[in-house]
């Protein structure tokens, strides 16, 4: 669709900045060349997607013509551009505002709040029974607290690569507090370790990899930082033996809450395989052994072999090159893009290094709106999305080659 005028006002933050006319250079310096295409997918980004008022990234289904914003994925998207930051610190006069942007309003616009039942009448589970008159609510707990525990893991992640770019501790003591929260709230589950939410519906393991990278991306960068390794360190005790890790080196979504074993017909999903290598990066420097970059390739090589397609493309567990993934599962590659990009510099493996920069070709000359700039949801073909979690995602694709080359 074309956007309409109610949306043309929307945060240009990037049109003063000149990014706007930036433009792939040849291949000559060829990190350069990719990071020339995620600034140019930044500027779309924001003129598109990024609400100014609300600082979170909305969603457009030209369907039924309406906008969503969305959550946890925009924290992902905040941490695409920190990432971004991190290798062309020219973009720094962009993206700061946009995280002090983020940082001062998401809260008041918090998504998916924990919900209450207010005369502590209804029955059942959410979405509870209740009486005739009384209505559950949702209440806002303030900063990036919502009813899920995993969304405050994002978010405190997002925060720990704005402080890496920043060195603004602002960022890094709300990183501190989401971690003490998701610890105070949420750890201690039936079978140890964190619940998904509030409602303690759920253990998975996307909960407890962000747990541990958050506490482990912590450690690495306070002062008490043997609080944070124990944690770090506990945490992945208790991940090693949960069983979500398969012999095959895949990792899989959830446990079984009657049995604590996993649950292995869900799916594996590439965020389950992303988030663990991040953090056993972090755990790896804060209490170094060798046994964990081991184990990262292990579930890295895993979720190359298995999610990729026959041309050596990325897709999501068992998509079938379907682009609508929903507004949750398009975010997930760029969470497995960003944490191979890490893998690989640590490592210095260079089937990651091209398999990267495989996908990022892939991705801008394959699914890419040669009239808008949107990156899309399936790397290899554009189907017209107009979906914030999927352009971001594919810009960590972009980023990494950058990263890597
Ligand atoms: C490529 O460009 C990057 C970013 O401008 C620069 O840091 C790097 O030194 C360049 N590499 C070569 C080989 O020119
Ligand atoms: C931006 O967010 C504000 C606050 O939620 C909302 O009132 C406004 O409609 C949003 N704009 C768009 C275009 O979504
Ligand atoms: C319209 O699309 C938005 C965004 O995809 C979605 O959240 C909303 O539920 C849809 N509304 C209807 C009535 O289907
Ligand atoms: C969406 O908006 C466009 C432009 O205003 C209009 O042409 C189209 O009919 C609308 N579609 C729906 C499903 O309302
Ligand atoms: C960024 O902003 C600062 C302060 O406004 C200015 O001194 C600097 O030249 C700018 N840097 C770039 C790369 O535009
Ligand atoms: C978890 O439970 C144990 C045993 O009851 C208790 O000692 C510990 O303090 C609890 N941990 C948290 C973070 O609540
Ligand atoms: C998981 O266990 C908790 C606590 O026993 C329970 O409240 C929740 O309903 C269970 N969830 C499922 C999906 O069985
Ligand atoms: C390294 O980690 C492994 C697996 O967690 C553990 O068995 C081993 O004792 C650790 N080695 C050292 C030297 O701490
Ligand atoms: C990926 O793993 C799933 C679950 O183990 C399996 O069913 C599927 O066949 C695998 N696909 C490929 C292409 O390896
Ligand atoms: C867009 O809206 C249509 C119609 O309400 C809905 O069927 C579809 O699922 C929505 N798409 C997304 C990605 O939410
Ligand atoms: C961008 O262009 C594509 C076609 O290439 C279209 O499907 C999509 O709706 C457009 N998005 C916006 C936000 O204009």
């Amino acid at each position: 669709m074309v956007l309409s005028n109610k949306f043309r006002h929307l945060a240009l933050l990037l049109t003063a900045s000149g990014l706007a006319s930036a433009a792939p250079a040849a291949y000559g310096n060829l990190s350069k060349h990719y990071a020339l295409e995620a600034i140019q997918a930044t500027n779309t980004l924001q003129k598109l997607f990024y609400n100014g008022t609300s600082g979170l990234y909305f969603a457009i289904n030209s369907t039924n013509n309406s906008t969503a914003p969305v959550w946890w994925n925009s924290a992902n998207c905040i941490t695409t551009l920190a990432d971004l930051t991190a290798i062309d610190g020219s973009v720094s006069n962009t993206t700061n505002p946009i995280f002090a942007n983020s940082f001062e309003n998401a809260p008041a616009y918090v998504l998916n709040q924990k919900k209450i039942d207010p005369q502590n009448t209804c029955i059942g589970q959410w979405p509870w029974t209740c009486p005739p008159g009384v209505e559950p609510e949702e209440i806002t707990p303030g900063g990036f607290d919502n009813d899920f525990f995993d969304d405050a893991g994002w978010w405190g992640l997002a925060w720990v690569s704005v402080f890496d770019v920043t060195q603004d501790e602002t960022y890094l003591n709300q990183a501190v507090d989401i971690f003490n929260r998701m610890l105070s709230e949420g750890y201690n589950a039936t079978c140890g370790a964190m619940w998904w939410n509030k409602e303690h519906e759920q253990q998975n393991a996307i909960t407890n990899e962000l747990f541990l990278s958050l506490a482990a991306h912590i450690g690495n960068r306070v002062d008490n930082s043997d609080y944070y390794r124990g944690w770090a360190t506990k945490q992945w005790d208790w991940f090693q033996n949960s069983g979500l890790i398969q012999p095959s080196g895949l990792v899989v979504d959830t446990l079984n809450n009657a049995t604590c074993q996993a649950n292995t017909n869900d799916p594996s999903f590439s965020y389950n395989q992303g988030v663990i290598l991040g953090g056993l990066i972090e755990l790896n420097k804060l209490d170094p052994n060798g046994t964990y970059i081991d184990i990262a390739n292990t579930i890295a090589k895993a979720a190359i072999a298995n999610l990729s397609d026959a041309n050596g493309i990325l897709t999501e567990f068992n998509s079938n090159g379907n682009p609508d993934l929903g507004l949750d599962l398009p975010t997930f590659k760029g969470v497995f893009a960003r944490n191979l990009q890490f893998l690989q510099q640590e490592t210095k493996d260079s089937s990651y290094a091209s398999y990267i920069r495989k996908n990022a070709d892939s991705i801008w000359n394959t699914d890419r709106s040669t009239i808008n700039g949107t990156l899309g949801t399936v790397w290899d073909q554009y189907f017209g999305q107009d979906l914030p979690q999927g352009h971001c995602a594919a810009m960590d694709m972009l980023v990494a080659a950058a990263a890597v080359s």
